[in-house]
């Protein structure tokens, strides 16, 4: 496995580029933005392609780098269920797995730092975001945070996990890289209480200054969505309520691009044929599934992913393969689905 772990020191924050073989998929876990010339030029180093970046809840003391990492690599930008966020391309929750070429993480829900915070497991080690620090815990008396609620992902989640995985937390402030589970039980003064109760009170007692960053921060990394109005705008976008009109029509394709266990959960748009996102390059160029659908049979393409995300990224770079019947539903699947949208399983 390709592991790097790479340090922000105006924010104190760890991100992580994970990848499974040189010249594989590669996925970002809590970019900085400042940080982004940094991450593509290792990326580039390591013959790795980016597409995935993901962030551990919403964060308040540095802006984040998913929407730039999406803006110039193309690659998916993901957030858990609860973030309040504006638009991510994918959402993921407690069960379901964040993979990427060769390499599989477990989701967790771990609030209690923040009511969006999520932890994510690999074979080795844990990536706890701010609910489990190297000798501390993430702080909870903001962004809708919940003392309560972190004991009980501490102790209900993370500390079952077994004693030798490896912690590697979003932030450290003395120095500290990398701990385990086990060293963390014993070792973590936050960690040394007897009862939620106790832990509640020790957690309100901290009384800490807000973070510099984060009346500038918090709203800065609510709004991460892909401006698809500029897709709109172009004339390549169909809104839910129109495209219901399409759904079996013999000079149209719908094309899903998400990922199977998206679909397996959502359900999908009846009559539409899958071809995801990872494989749209292949798919769009002469000769591929989906320029050869349009050139050939002079089908219409319409993307369809979850949010909208995808297919508008999907839409740009098929126009810009030829395929000039190319748009996408704006919103996705989730808008679909709120206009009363039929779906098959
Ligand atoms: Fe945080």
């Amino acid at each position: 496995m390709i592991f790097r772990q790479l340090f922000d020191q105006t924010s104190s924050t760890y991100s992580y580029l994970l990848a499974s073989r040189r010249g594989g998929e590669a996925l970002i876990i809590d970019p900085v933005l400042e940080k982004v010339d940094r991450y593509l030029q290792l990326v580039a180093e390591l013959d790795l392609k980016l597409v995935k970046a993901v962030d551990t809840h919403i964060h308040a003391d540095h802006i984040t780098g998913l929407g730039a990492l999406r803006d110039r690599t193309h690659c998916i930008t993901v957030m858990g269920e609860n973030a309040k966020v504006d638009v991510v391309s994918m959402r993921v929750t407690e069960g379901d797995k964040l993979t990427i070429e060769g390499l599989a993480l477990d989701v967790l829900y771990t609030p209690g730092h923040t009511d969006d915070s999520y932890s994510f497991l690999t074979n080795d080690r844990v990536f706890t975001g701010d609910t489990l620090l190297i000798r501390g815990t993430g702080r909870t008396d903001f962004q809708n945070g919940s003392a309560r609620a972190q004991y009980e992902s501490l102790f209900g989640k993370l500390l079952k996990l077994p004693e030798d995985t490896l912690v590697f937390p979003a932030h450290d402030y003395k120095g500290d890289t990398v701990s385990t589970i086990g060293e963390e039980k014993r070792c973590n003064p936050r960690l040394q209480v007897k009862s939620v109760d106790e832990y509640v009170d020790l957690m309100s007692k901290l009384k800490l200054a807000n973070p510099k960053m984060m009346d500038v921060a918090v709203p800065a990394n609510m709004r991460q969505g892909l401006a698809q109005d500029e897709i709109a705008r172009k004339g390549w976008a169909v809104m839910p309520a129109q495209a219901f009109a399409l759904v079996g029509k013999p000079n149209v394709a719908l094309i899903d691009l998400r990922e199977r266990p998206e679909r397996e959960k959502h359900g999908v748009i009846p009559s539409s044929l899958h071809a995801p996102y990872p494989d749209l390059q292949e798919n769009i160029r002469p000769g591929g599934m989906l320029h050869e659908l349009a050139t050939a049979t002079g089908k219409r393409i319409v993307f369809y992913c979850a949010f909208g995300e995808r297919s508008a990224m999907a839409v740009q770079a098929a126009q810009d393969a030829g395929i000039d019947s190319a748009c996408h539903i704006h919103g996705g699947l989730d808008a679909w689905r709120k206009a009363n949208g039929p779906l098959a399983r």
